[in-house]
């Protein structure tokens, strides 16, 4: 079954925090929530190591109650490493300001089931077709649905480990295609332009990736993907469609469900997530901020 922070029995606190600040795991494949620390102020050095700290252990971390602005996100967010801007353009020539609106509205603010953009909904790790892809996104609830509206995570080194072992011998060596234009045709969303293409060529990374700060081995696909280098096209992508369906599966998945003024920020370098639509899209609102930290070429 998906897991959900209710689902879980609270942990114990864990002690030895700087200044007032805790940890709690909510659930058995990952996610943990902090206490006891205000984003919209610096963060001292030792609550910076903490927070990061706690994101390596549990991947997914989540702050209730915070009320942070664009600039305080921004601020926050660089606590962990450069930021980076989108692919998609608003129109031509204009990008997305680099705290951005993630939102099932359209350009009048009216909710719609088919906002401009909707690749959040397939299972993804951000910026896969970039060569150096992200490290962490930040995500800031600003409206959320009365219900639903969730985002789901798939922890993918566990899936790599429950894989069988000929199928972890036979994909220890492939390098798969991914690309922002591959992306746009994958999601149906509108076709990427020869300006979005130029910013983003085709990049190859490992499937099989091993975690630069953990050691552990992971699968880095998701819908960003176009083939496997080397192998027949649809032979690869019928491999990647396949791993992708087992990393799924409800024991590795997560399930957040949003209160506004949540805090989430999770690793893409051993999760996939997703937008679920289980809310009426049509009336209700969902607005967030996002921010992007920048990571490092996958080995
Ligand atoms: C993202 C994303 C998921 C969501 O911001 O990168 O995929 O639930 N968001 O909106
Ligand atoms: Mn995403």
């Amino acid at each position: 079954m998906v897991q959900t922070h209710s689902e879980m029995q609270a942990g114990a606190a864990v002690s030895g925090m700087p200044g007032g600040m805790s940890v709690r795991r909510i659930a058995e494949i990952g996610g943990a929530e902090i206490s006891g620390v205000d984003l919209s102020q610096p963060l001292s050095p030792e609550t910076r190591d903490a927070i990061y700290a706690a994101f390596l252990e549990h991947f997914i971390i989540v702050f209730h109650d915070q009320d942070l602005d664009p600039a305080a996100q921004e601020a926050f967010s660089r606590n962990f490493g450069d930021l980076e801007g989108n692919v998609r353009r608003l129109a031509p020539g204009k990008l997305a300001p680099l705290v951005n609106l993630v939102t099932n509205m359209d350009d009048s603010g009216n909710p719609t089931e088919t906002p401009p953009t909707h690749g959040n909904y397939f299972w993804h790790t951000d910026k896969s077709y970039r060569p150096a892809p992200s490290l962490a996104t930040i995500l800031h609830a600003k409206l959320v649905p009365s219900s639903g509206g969730d985002t789901q995570f798939a922890n993918t080194g566990m899936a790599y480990d429950a894989l069988p072992e000929e199928t972890r011998q036979r994909i220890a060596d492939l390098k798969v295609v991914h690309s922002w234009e591959a992306s746009r045709r994958n999601t149906g969303n509108v076709p990427a332009t020869a300006e979005e293409i130029a910013d983003s060529p085709p990049v190859t990374h490992p499937l099989v990736r091993t975690h630069p700060d953990t050691g552990r081995k992971v699968l880095y696909m998701g819908t960003h993907t176009s083939h496997i280098e080397g192998m027949d096209y649809e032979e690869g992508r019928a491999l990647l469609r396949e791993l992708l369906e087992f990393a799924e599966q409800p024991q590795f998945v997560f399930d957040h469900q949003w209160r506004p003024g949540d805090v989430v920020m999770w690793d893409n370098r051993t999760l996939l997530h997703r937008a679920v639509r289980n809310y009426d899209m049509k009336l209700e609102k969902r607005l967030l901020h996002r921010t992007v930290v920048k990571g490092t070429v996958p080995v």
